[in-house]
């Protein structure tokens, strides 16, 4: 999967690329991430990329050329699945969507600012539009590294137990079991003792139970169709 991040904000966006499974998944050749600074696309001396709207108000607005300069540049270079605009009004993104996506091969993903960008971007080069939740961020960079990490992770191979991403939380509209490591007691707290059992099939029903008991408690909501 290539993904291409066009941004104003690049430095916001490197660590989360640089540590642990999205790092390996990039190293391991499954993931390529490139960012495209859009200052580099304005039209004047000035790097500007953002103006006043028309019709007055508060905040500014990100201009179409400069955005319209970097996306054709890409689209040029090779066929995009997606051109994706992260943004709080887009629909939001769920572990059903995060499958999806995970199966796309290139993909731009543009960052807003400000108050965002010239509706004429969104109704010509935006094919979907993906918020990662009900509240506003100062950005899209935060949102665009939530969406590639949660797509990446699924990309097969880059999980090392590949059945780890199935048994994550939501991936069956349930939330993971409780899990424990050693030791088995600490502090006078101890592990259920089914764990310790090595009775696997009772392992197994003691964490069906315990993920329909747990989210009946805390997301009765995913239960419901
Ligand atoms: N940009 C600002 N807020 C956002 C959100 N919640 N999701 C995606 N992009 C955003």
């Amino acid at each position: 999967m290539r993904i291409d991040i066009i941004t104003l904000f690049p430095e916001l966006l490197r660590s989360p690329f640089e540590a642990s499974i999205v790092k390996r998944a990039i190293d391991g050749g499954k993931a390529e991430i490139h960012f495209h600074d859009l200052r580099e696309f304005s039209l004047n001396k000035y790097k500007q990329v953002d103006d006043y709207p028309y019709g007055g108000g508060a905040g500014m607005v990100m201009m179409i050329e400069p955005i319209d300069k970097c996306i054709s540049k890409l689209k040029a270079q090779r066929e995009y699945d997606e051109v994706i605009y992260m943004t709080p009004d887009g629909e939001t993104l769920n572990q059903p969507i995060a499958n999806q996506c995970s199966l796309y091969e290139n993909i731009i993903l543009l960052c807003g600012h400000y108050k965002g960008v010239d509706q004429r971007v969104r109704d010509h080069f935006i094919t979907r539009e993906i918020s990662i939740g009900d509240f506003v961020l100062s950005g899209g960079e935060l949102a665009a590294a939530v969406f590639c990490d949660s797509i990446i992770r699924l990309i097969p191979g880059v999980l090392g137990d590949e059945s780890s991403a199935l048994s994550d939380s939501f991936q069956d509209q349930l939330l993971a079991p409780p899990i424990y490591t050693r030791p088995a007691e600490y502090k006078g707290w101890t592990v259920p003792e089914i764990l310790t059992s090595g009775n696997t099939p009772a392992v197994e029903q003691w964490r069906e139970d315990q993920a329909l008991e747990r989210t009946q408690l805390l997301r009765p909501d995913l239960l419901e169709d």
